[in-house]
């Protein structure tokens, strides 16, 4: 896992949305798993922008989104679906039918999510997937007790998701009880995951996932298990993790990051080596 510690949202969320728009530049066909969420609106502003001002081309990117709530349709305020239109759809060129939302409507829900994990599967498997995490520990809406090797499905929230969500709901009573969601075990198989977190709601979290044991009662630490992992962290988010400073330094010293002295060069010198000769050294 590498985790990014940045002292500001806007900053972690440019950072982020720096790296989405360089894999779509190297890959103009790549295939994003996109979440919903207030945390990654600061990274979709930013594909927004570089879209109007760098040209930065969607035409090609296919996307898979994470989830969707039982029972609203594309056309109600508070799915999924409309959400994605609102902040990031309508103001990129992404071809439509290159999107995919799970349906919070269809009648046969086992046949949809077979579907929905074939369509992932046809089109390459999942490049880069964005993550948020719930004050629960969830990733998508795999809520605490859930398969670490889940796939998409219909699963039943948990109270404190329903609360925490029902500020995007006129009344509590109206935020539905049950999701359609990608599966922690499918969420194990994009190729990169980015994790986003921000505010001091998701200290908690973020120390359970990031330091805690892997455990089904925090989706979000199956994480630990899946190689290419980087957590998007503002200061507040950080908050509550016991190595903090150890984060600093190994991000500070990632072997890309620009450093001049020689011991530090050497080191690079012994890495780049290694890598020719095949053997790991670190
Ligand atoms: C919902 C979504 C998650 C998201 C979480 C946190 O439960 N299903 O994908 O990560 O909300 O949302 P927020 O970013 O608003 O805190």
């Amino acid at each position: 896992m590498e985790l990014l510690i940045y002292p500001r949202y806007e900053e972690m969320s440019a950072v982020a949305a720096r790296q989405i728009a360089d894999l779509i530049n190297a890959k103009p066909d790549a295939v994003l798993g996109l979440a919903t969420g207030s945390t990654p609106l600061g990274v979709y502003r930013e594909l927004v922008r570089m879209h109007l001002e760098e040209g930065l081309d969607f035409s090609e990117v296919r996307t898979f989104n994470l989830d969707e709530y039982v029972g609203l349709g594309p056309q109600d305020r508070q799915s999924y679906h409309c959400f994605m239109h609102e902040h990031l759809f309508q103001h990129v060129n992404l071809t439509p039918r290159n999107t995919h939302i799970p349906s919070g409507t269809t009648r046969n829900y086992p046949a949809f999510c077979a579907w929905y994990e074939r369509r992932i599967e046809d089109c390459g498997g999942i490049d880069l997937q964005i993550l948020g995490i719930g004050g629960d520990g969830h990733i998508a809406f795999n809520e605490p007790g859930s398969s670490l090797a889940s796939r998409t499905r219909l699963k039943t929230l948990a109270r404190e998701t329903i609360e925490d969500n029902a500020r995007f709901f006129d009344r509590k009573e109206d935020v539905p009880i049950y999701a359609i969601t990608m599966g922690v075990g499918t969420i194990l198989e994009a190729r990169h995951c980015l994790l986003l977190a921000s505010g001091t709601s998701k200290a908690h979290p973020i120390a359970q996932a990031v330091e805690g044991p892997v455990t089904a009662m925090c989706t979000a630490s199956a994480l630990q298990l899946h190689p290419h992992v980087t957590v998007y962290l503002d200061e507040a988010a950080a908050g509550a993790l016991v190595s903090h400073e150890h984060h600093r330094w190994i991000a500070a010293n990632r072997p890309n990051a620009p450093r001049t002295d020689t011991w530090w060069q050497n080191t690079v010198d012994a890495v780049e080596y290694a890598g020719d000769t095949g053997v790991h050294q670190r």
